[in-house]
């Protein structure tokens, strides 16, 4: 498999997720423009303004690349699509989409978070991704100082993998710790019936081999 039909849309409660479309331009811009402070410490790509064009440009080549099965970034828009709430993902980082593995990447726009949008955007991915895409293992991988995203992976039950410590550039000086969880479509399969609510087992480290 060298190239993916990917699926276009997840309905979910209160949200929806699809591929970025012409003319999202000026709801990604809003929604950048409004979360520079709370994306500035973790994203290196925020900036403080993104002008309706710049917004536009972007969705056009995340559009471009969904439908070339080159990556595949999602907007989380408002169940009427009238605002982006957030971004996410599945990222061609842990290899092409013959690995079958994609890593889940998100921001929740700064109004909105702290709701509890995030684990649940997060709870869909892995089910959409474990059903209509087919994606053997997401990961999620976060600077180890990102203590609201290491909470968003333990809400999830996303499995500790480990720390590559020193592994990138961090936004401001330095390096950064990435912590790495993850779930294997065996894991989904098997997990217990539990909401995104539920409060998660205790994380169980395990060495990265
Ligand atoms: C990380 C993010 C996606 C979480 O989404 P969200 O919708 O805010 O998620 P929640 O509302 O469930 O809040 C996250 C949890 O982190 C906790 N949290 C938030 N900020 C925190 C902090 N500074 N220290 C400790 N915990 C924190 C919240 O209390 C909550 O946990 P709780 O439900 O046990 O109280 C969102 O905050 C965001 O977009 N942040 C900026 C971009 C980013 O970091 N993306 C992830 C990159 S890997």
């Amino acid at each position: 498999m060298t190239y993916l039909f990917a699926p276009e849309r997840y309905v979910g409660d209160g949200f929806v997720l699809r591929s970025y479309d012409l003319g999202d331009g000026p709801l990604l811009s809003e929604a950048s423009d409004e979360s520079y402070e709370h994306l500035r410490p973790w994203m290196p790509w925020a900036v403080p303004h993104m002008p309706v064009e710049d917004g536009e440009k972007l969705v056009r080549q995340f559009r471009a690349r969904y439908l070339l099965a080159e990556g595949f970034v999602i907007g989380v828009f408002s169940s009427d699509e009238m605002r982006l709430l957030g971004s996410a993902g599945f990222h061609l980082r842990e290899g092409p989409i013959t690995t079958g593995c994609a890593e889940i990447g998100m921001f929740i726009r700064q109004s909105e978070a702290g709701r509890g949008l995030g684990p649940r955007v997060v709870t869909a991915m892995l089910e959409w991704g474990f059903s209509a895409w087919p994606w053997l293992r997401l990961a999620w991988r976060c600077d180890q100082r990102n203590l609201a995203s290491i909470r968003v992976a333990e809400k999830c039950g996303l499995r500790h993998e480990g720390v590559l410590r020193g592994q990138l550039a961090h936004v401001g000086n330095g390096r950064r710790d990435t912590a790495c969880y993850a779930l294997t479509k065996q894991d989904w399969l098997a997990r217990p019936a539990r909401g995104a609510d539920a409060t998660p087992p205790p994380a169980s480290p395990k060495p990265l081999g």
